[in-house]
């Protein structure tokens, strides 16, 4: 206890000084620093090696925080209270006299803002008086980190501190949902559309060409392991790693297993600890079973095409 009260201490008195620190959430780990200090934001797109133009998320604490900075509307509310801390991103009208420093949004007028699900980071950004802007804590294109170890993989000593939250919950990153002027999905993640269309009472679509041009750090090559992954395969070439979802009668010391009952959300939460793995046993190839498109399955597979582009 008392070395996790340090250890957010240290992280704050890094974030103060305008560091980059990392730190974990339900999703994937983040690279965060000062959303309102210029300085700061600047040092995550250098660390991460990502192109300026694509915005980043801010993540609060509290529905109430984010009032300064962006227009609440009623949708936001109602998918706050009921999803809130959790993995799901909102698109909001930014605030004209904003502190958010320009190099997050890349000069749009919209803010995309988070509450992520993790007891270290919700008491860091308690005890900060400035949200915290966020990427997966990966470099650019490569696999989302869910864990101190991944993250570690990925910056080695570039990286001055990392916050330690144990691994990532839900594994996949959050949902994204537009809600300036009508509501639609961005990017599929850790909530399920169908829920979010209960929650509003009206159907909503993912529109992923549109999303290319709304989000381009959402386009091709993206949470790549670097090798080439087969999709929807019935079997393995003896060169690959097979990925499955449900166990087989076999063993061979080439599966990896997401889940061995077809559990979706399971596999979720595996996926990237499981890319990971593969790529650093050095394998050539990748395999994976068939996952069906449903619930989490969506996201997974919205994951798997990207990183399956070369
Ligand atoms: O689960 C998550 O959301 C994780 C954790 C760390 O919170 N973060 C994350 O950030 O996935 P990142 O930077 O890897 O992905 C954020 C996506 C990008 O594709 C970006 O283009 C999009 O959000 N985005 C950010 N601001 C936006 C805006 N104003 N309008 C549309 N898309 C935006
Ligand atoms: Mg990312």
């Amino acid at each position: 206890m008392k070395k996790d009260l340090s250890n957010i201490k240290k992280a704050k008195y890094l974030l103060d000084k305008n560091h980059c620190v990392a730190i974990p959430t339900e999703t994937v780990y983040g690279l965060a620093a000062n959303a309102y200090s210029d300085t700061a934001i600047l040092k995550i797109f250098k660390l991460k090696k990502r192109p300026k133009s694509n915005p980043l998320i801010v993540h609060y604490c509290k529905a109430e925080d984010i009032k300064n900075d962006c227009e609440l509307n009623s949708s936001f509310i109602k998918l706050y209270n009921k999803f809130c801390p959790g993995p799901l991103t909102f698109i909001l009208k930014l605030k004209k006299n904003s502190k958010i420093s320009k190099y997050v949004t890349n000069g749009k007028k919209t803010l995309a803002v988070r509450f992520p699900k993790n007891l270290k980071t919700e008491k860091l950004l308690k005890s900060l008086n400035y949200p915290l802007a966020a990427p997966s804590a990966n470099i650019y294109t490569q696999i989302s980190p869910v864990s101190k170890k991944d993250v570690k993989d990925e910056f080695g000593k570039k990286i001055k501190f990392i916050l330690d939250g144990g691994s990532s919950r839900v594994g996949l990153e959050s949902t994204i949902i537009n809600l300036v002027n009508k509501a639609e999905i961005l990017r599929l993640g850790g909530i399920e559309i169908n829920k979010i269309s209960k929650v509003l009472k009206k159907k909503l679509k993912y529109n992923r060409s549109k999303n290319k041009i709304q989000v381009p750090g959402q386009s091709n090559f993206h949470y790549s392991p670097g090798i080439p992954i087969r999709l929807n395969a019935k079997k393995q070439f003896s060169d690959e790693a097979f990925i499955l979802i449900q166990k087989r009668k076999r063993f061979d010391k080439n599966y990896f297993y997401l889940t061995k009952n077809k559990n979706l959300k399971e596999a979720g939460k595996n996926l990237y600890n499981t890319l990971r793995k593969i790529k650093n046993l050095k394998f050539k190839k990748i395999a994976i079973e068939k996952i069906p498109n449903i619930g989490m399955g969506l996201a997974i597979n919205d994951r798997l095409k990207r990183a399956s582009k070369r």
